[in-house]
């Protein structure tokens, strides 16, 4: 299979696509490189010719399709976020163009792929919720498109 992981240089994209490559499939890592990105932990699969990397922002529509067309992927894993809470206190307006305006593209991207060759009834959307305790025994609670 062929996934298209966005924010795979981030802390849990990056393990999506060692895990994903590791399993056999191709990957095709969608990043801006924003602060919160670090390629050093996807440098184990870079060479590989399963993996392609794609320095584009989740927020520039044409990008996103140029992409797809590109690519062609089977599925899609949306993990590129504004994920540092703190920082959406001093500037919320990347958070809301990110995490709304640019999942909102990446759905829109998307569909449009999906439809264009027929295949609608395989655009599937889910969201996953995340849960889980910290060593204080805190719960903590997240989202993940
Ligand atoms: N880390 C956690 O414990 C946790 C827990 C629950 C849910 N989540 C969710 O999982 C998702 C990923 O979290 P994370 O911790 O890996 O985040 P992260 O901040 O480590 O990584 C985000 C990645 O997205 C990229 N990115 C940011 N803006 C972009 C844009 N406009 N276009 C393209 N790429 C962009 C960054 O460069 C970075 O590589 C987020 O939605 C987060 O809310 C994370």
């Amino acid at each position: 299979m062929k996934l298209l992981v966005t924010g795979g240089a981030g802390f849990i994209g990056s393990a999506v696509v060692r895990l994903a490559m590791r399993r056999g499939h191709e990957v095709v890592n969608l990043d801006a490189l924003t602060y919160a990105a670090c390629l050093e932990n996807v440098a184990e699969v870079s060479d590989n010719p399963r993996y392609a990397f794609e320095h584009a922002d989740i927020r520039d529509r044409l990008a996103l399709d140029r992409i797809f067309e590109t690519h062609q992927p089977d599925a899609v894993m949306h993990l590129a976020a504004e994920s540092h809470v703190d920082r959406s206190i001093d500037g919320p307006g990347d958070f809301i163009e990110t995490n709304i305006t640019g999942t909102y593209n990446m759905l829109e991207a998307s569909r449009s792929y999906w439809t264009s060759r027929g295949r609608f009834s395989e655009f599937h959307f889910n969201r996953r919720s995340l849960r889980f305790t910290g060593r204080n025994g805190h719960v903590y609670r997240g989202h993940a498109l």
